[in-house]
């Protein structure tokens, strides 16, 4: 299955991806994770991405083209689920072309809708683990132990573009710029609303109920 997860920033696509991942056994790919591993080993698309990153402004299309393509369309059969790519028409369009040539199709896009509100406390109190990414929060999905990593004890960090200042970018630049990617795939696909703003295991309930239809479809 091939399925593009969108939503504003905080909505909690890198924590249904992981469920998804789970259940379906498709490759995660994460733009943003992909992008902080770019910079955590030092690599010129890093570099190049840092200042975009850390003022929440999108890094520019042709960098992000190039990095997701090979990674989609090498893919193995199982298929995939895309994690903050595409952001912009221009990457959805480069998307549609790579996987023609591939002669590949997207089975399913959801859509995660949430609040405002509700984005800005779970992106402020967001806290991930530096060597294994887990991710947690500091009221909604709390560490056994304060402070550190459930799986291998590391001290949990706070992403550097997490501050609220930069979450209102990132959330003005997503209504400019990533908005009308639903449109363009709402012309295409049937794109499936999900509401977010419930708890983590109410919207992966909702998320496999759609994946499961069209699973057996
Ligand atoms: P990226 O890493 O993609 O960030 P994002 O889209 O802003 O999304 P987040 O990772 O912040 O949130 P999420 O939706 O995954 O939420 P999560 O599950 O963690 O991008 C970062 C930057 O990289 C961009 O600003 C840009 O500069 C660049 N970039 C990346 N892709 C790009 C592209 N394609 N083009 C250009 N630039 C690009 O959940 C958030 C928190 O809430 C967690 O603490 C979690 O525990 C909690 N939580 C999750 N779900 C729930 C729930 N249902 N109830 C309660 N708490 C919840």
């Amino acid at each position: 299955m091939r399925i593009v997860l969108l939503g504003a920033p905080g909505a909690g696509k890198g924590t249904q991806c992981k469920e998804i991942v789970e259940r379906y056994g498709v490759l995660h790919l994460s733009s943003g994770d992909i992008l902080r591993r770019e910079r955590a080993q030092g690599t010129e698309l890093g570099k190049k991405a840092q200042r975009y990153m850390d003022s929440g402004e999108l890094v520019p299309d042709e960098l992000i083209v190039e990095m997701m393509a090979g990674a989609i369309t090498n893919a193995p059969g199982a298929g995939f689920v895309l994690d903050g790519f595409p952001r912009t028409v221009r990457q959805a369009e480069e998307l549609d072309k790579a996987l023609e040539q591939a002669d590949r199709k997207i089975d399913a896009v959801l859509n995660l809708e949430v609040d405002d509100d509700v984005v800005l406390e779970r992106i402020t109190g967001r806290r991930s683990c530096p060597k294994c990414g887990a991710v947690y929060h500091i009221h909604n999905m709390k560490p056994k132990n304060d402070g550190v990593c459930d799986k291998n004890g590391t001290e949990l960090v706070q992403r550097p573009d997490d501050t609220e200042e930069v979450v209102k970018n990132r959330l003005r630049n997503y209504y400019q710029q990533t908005m009308p990617v639903v449109d363009y795939y709402r012309k295409k696909h049937n794109v499936y609303g999900i509401d977010a703003n419930r708890d983590v295991d109410q919207v992966k309930a909702a998320t496999f109920d759609i994946l499961d239809k069209l699973a057996s479809a």
